[in-house]
């Protein structure tokens, strides 16, 4: 290996820019909650995944956020809560939006925008 390319696998990034594009279940999503070798930091909202990695001073361990990290934040955002009660577990069933009322259909609308504005799509959430 040249000295170039061995500076250049040095320099390597700890959060590429390029995430792999697929389709997250619940469990795959687990993976990127920051803690794993890629350190990345993923969260699901309605049928979108995010990358959210450089944010890790609201997503990363004991940030205040991090509940979210690597998890499906859809119901807990709508109805504005921070604890694992509306986190889904591997193995859930996918969330009935019906359940949700006028206020926190309008709060989940709400995020859904702001996510899409701040952070990048990497893929596709599915039950
Ligand atoms: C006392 C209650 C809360 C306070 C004072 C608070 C405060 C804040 C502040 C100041 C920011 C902006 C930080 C910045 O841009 O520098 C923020 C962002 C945020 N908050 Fe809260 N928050 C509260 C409760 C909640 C709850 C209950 C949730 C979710 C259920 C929540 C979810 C978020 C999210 C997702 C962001 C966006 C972070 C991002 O930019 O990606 N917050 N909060």
């Amino acid at each position: 290996m040249g000295r170039k390319q061995s500076l250049e696998a040095n320099d390597e990034p700890k959060h590429p820019t390029k995430q792999e594009n697929g389709v997250f279940d619940v469990a795959k999503l687990a993976k990127f909650d920051g803690t794993n070798s890629s350190q990345l930091i993923f969260i699901g909202i309605k049928d979108k995944v995010y990358d959210v990695s450089h944010m890790r001073q609201f997503y990363g361990k004991d940030a205040p956020y991090g509940c979210f990290a690597g998890k499906d934040a859809t119901i807990a955002l709508a109805k504005n809560s921070l604890t694992t009660e509306f986190i889904p577990k591997p193995g859930a069933k996918i969330y009935d939006l019906s359940v949700l009322d006028e206020s926190e259909t309008k709060a989940l609308d709400d995020w859904a925008v702001f996510f899409d504005r701040k952070y990048e799509v990497v893929g596709t959430l599915k039950y």
